[in-house]
């Protein structure tokens, strides 16, 4: 069993772009810029912004962090969003999800203009995903794409259980998994919370994406001798011996599933660094 480094991963990835920016910058090109529009306090959201704007600083990137309290109205962050699409300062920008419950999150998304929406939610960018034309990508599915290339795993005719449907991670994860190329050309399944035998189904799988967000839920018994595991899941459990209070859990039982597979990724240090370099 091989665990799928992605901490080490995303390090090298993020030296590369340094790299590509320093010679756009020195050839006279201008220096990207990302924008992000956190509402609110969250606490997962605070996080991973906090780090996408670390990651623009580890590449190169100018960054720009706006900010608003949880009662913006929907208008105003509307009004925010065009004045970042009409900017010619900035290349792309992302409005950090989820959204206060008076807000209406497709609204906000369809209001990007497609052509600087670098998280690939726009409907415009997950339609050219889905008949394969050049579009922004969803990070995280497109992080795992590359943690598949860069360990050099076989995928064509591979069978693969996607588990879990959300916009965000299953549905594109499962797009892009059957796509002609590499990685891609799969058999995919795509399981959910009405879905039947789910045991049944993971067994048949090469390759399992677990993105449920229950901890735990993929486990030994349901993996077939050599699979290939990814493990998307980042639920914050209570854990009285850490500092923070909370501890992340994946959505497999790494300790009994590592021993079964052939590669897994382990949380944290796994698909979640990923993500963050493939919005860069
Ligand atoms: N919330 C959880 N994941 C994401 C993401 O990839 N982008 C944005 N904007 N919000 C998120």
């Amino acid at each position: 069993m091989q665990i799928i480094d992605g901490k080490a991963v995303s390090i090298q990835v993020k030296q590369e772009i340094a790299a590509e920016v320093e010679k756009m910058v020195a050839a006279g090109q201008k220096r990207p810029h990302l924008a992000a529009i956190l509402v609110g306090h969250d606490g997962g959201s605070e996080t991973y912004v906090a780090n996408k704007v670390k990651s623009c600083a580890e590449c190169g990137f100018k960054s720009t962090l706006i900010r608003f309290e949880d009662d913006i109205t929907e208008q105003e962050l509307l009004d925010k969003v065009q004045e970042l699409n009409n900017d010619p300062d900035v290349d792309g920008f992302i409005v950090q999800l989820p959204l206060p419950k008076h807000m209406n999150e497709q609204k906000i998304t369809e209001a990007i203009d497609y052509r600087k929406d670098v998280d690939g939610f726009h409907p415009i960018n997950v339609g050219r995903m889905s008949i394969g034309l050049p579009c922004f990508v969803s990070a995280t599915p497109n992080g795992i794409l590359e943690l598949l290339k860069r360990y050099d795993i076989e995928t064509k005719g591979k069978k693969c259980v996607v588990l879990g449907r959300s916009n965000i991670v299953g549905k594109p994860m499962a797009n892009l998994l059957m796509q002609k190329a590499y990685p891609g050309d799969c058999t995919v399944t795509v399981c959910h919370s009405h879905t039947a035998n789910i045991k049944e189904e993971c067994l048949q799988a090469d390759i399992i994406v677990a993105a449920l967000g229950k901890p735990g839920f993929v486990t030994a018994d349901m993996v077939k001798p050599g699979a290939v595991i990814i493990d998307v899941g980042t639920t914050r459990v209570p854990d009285a011996t850490r500092k923070s209070g909370f501890r992340l859990s994946g959505d497999v039982d790494f300790a009994n599933v590592a021993e079964k597979c052939s590669f897994i990724t382990p949380v944290p240090g796994g698909v979640g660094p990923m993500s963050i370099c493939s919005l860069m």
